[in-house]
């Protein structure tokens, strides 16, 4: 029998120890504006965070935890003292304008490009497989910022996980001096923790490859570094089962591999699923969060190109208890409010979602 909830978009949600006061989750989203040199967020970054306080709960722009971690323009980090200052202006004011917000934590493995490694080096691969439709944003071969092919990536060494792993924990303690209460783990679209979980791009028969436990262990390590730092009920996860993103090869056994992670990560935050599912692409499924929400046993947030119509569906069918909301967001900072007037939601400008300053950042009206 499927299971009912009666939740309203509008009831308030406990994610672990987090009481979120309705279901709207911002989505990460990666917006590149930060202070150069040095991915530094700045007070236009809190403003605009702060904005959309009323969002159950904000899941920041993918940050990378270290510069290895980096694999576009201009996304911030939070490995350098000015970033943790940086991020503090961004906590201050979404806590003071009453909301809550998570960082998350990001390392991008393989797309990434030469130019953005430490000493030009080759980006990070759990097997060294490349993909040469893949593509990032870096100084190409002109000088000037645009496109570019992702440098081919390298086999880690056993020193390259361990390290990896400290970077994980690092980042952890500077997410909490910088005032974060929660943190999310990105395990989804095709970075470095996903990278680990697909065979295709993890060919290892040590003890990070060759199994649905081996291939997740990566995932499972990093989750307990965070987890020691801010506390299990403190951090969440984000997973792509079965996404195409960033050139992810397919591969018969996901629901295995992901049914695995959901149950060792019992105990979590949350986890979060960007359900990549549409005409065009390949995604779990609606009904797939249903049962991975089951099987993980706390809150499920979805994501994927939601109406709030379509949220509250998925909510009252129990295969999520909190929708994650991206373009809408951007466009619509008082989103909840809207949505609960019954007001008509604003259109995005896609021209102004990466680089840039104020317009089509801090500078879309509200409605209420
Ligand atoms: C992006 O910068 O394009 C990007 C970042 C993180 C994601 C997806 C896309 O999870």
């Amino acid at each position: 029998m499927q299971s009912v909830s009666h939740h309203s978009l509008f009831d308030s949600v406990a994610l672990g120890a987090v009481r979120c006061p309705n279901r709207f989750a911002m989505a990460p989203l990666t917006r590149n504006r930060t202070k150069q040199p040095g991915n530094i967020p700045t007070e236009l970054n809190a403003t605009y965070y702060a904005q959309r306080a009323q969002m159950g709960l904000i899941v920041s722009e993918a940050t990378q935890v270290s510069q290895e971690g980096q694999g576009y323009l201009w996304t911030p980090g939070i490995y350098t003292q000015a970033q943790i200052d940086g991020w503090k202006l961004v906590t201050h004011a979404v806590q003071a304008a009453g909301g809550r917000i998570a960082l998350q934590l990001w390392h991008v493995g393989r797309v990434s490009h030469s130019s953005l490694q430490p000493g030009g080096g080759k980006p990070l691969s759990p097997s060294g497989v490349g993909d040469p439709t893949l593509k990032t944003f870096a100084i190409g071969p002109s000088g000037a910022p645009g496109p570019v092919d992702c440098t081919p990536p390298r086999e880690m060494s056993h020193a390259d996980i361990e390290r990896t792993l400290d970077d994980y924990t690092i980042a952890a303690r500077n997410a909490k001096l910088a005032g974060f209460q929660c943190v999310e783990i990105h395990a989804a679209n095709g970075y470095l923790i996903e990278q680990f979980l697909v065979p295709g791009t993890n060919r290892r028969t040590d003890g990070w490859g060759g199994s649905v436990e081996k291939r997740g262990r990566f995932l499972v390590e990093a989750f307990a570094r965070v987890a020691q730092v801010f506390g299990k009920d403190r951090v969440g996860v984000r997973l792509s089962p079965n996404g195409a993103f960033n050139a992810m090869p397919e591969f018969a056994e996901w629901r295995e591999q992901f049914d695995h992670a959901a149950h060792a990560l019992r105990g979590a935050m949350y986890l979060h699923l960007y359900d990549q599912a549409s005409p065009e692409s390949r995604g779990c499924g609606r009904e797939y969060a249903g049962e991975l929400r089951k099987r993980f046993g706390g809150p499920l947030i979805l994501c994927g190109g939601f109406t709030p119509e379509e949220a509250q569906r998925c909510i009252d069918a129990g295969q999520c208890d909190m929708v994650a909301f991206g373009k809408a967001a951007i466009s619509n900072p008082d989103l909840v409010a809207r949505v609960r007037a019954g007001l008509p939601l604003a259109p995005w400008n896609q021209a102004t979602f990466y680089g840039g300053g104020a317009e089509g950042y801090t500078d879309y009206p509200t409605a209420t």
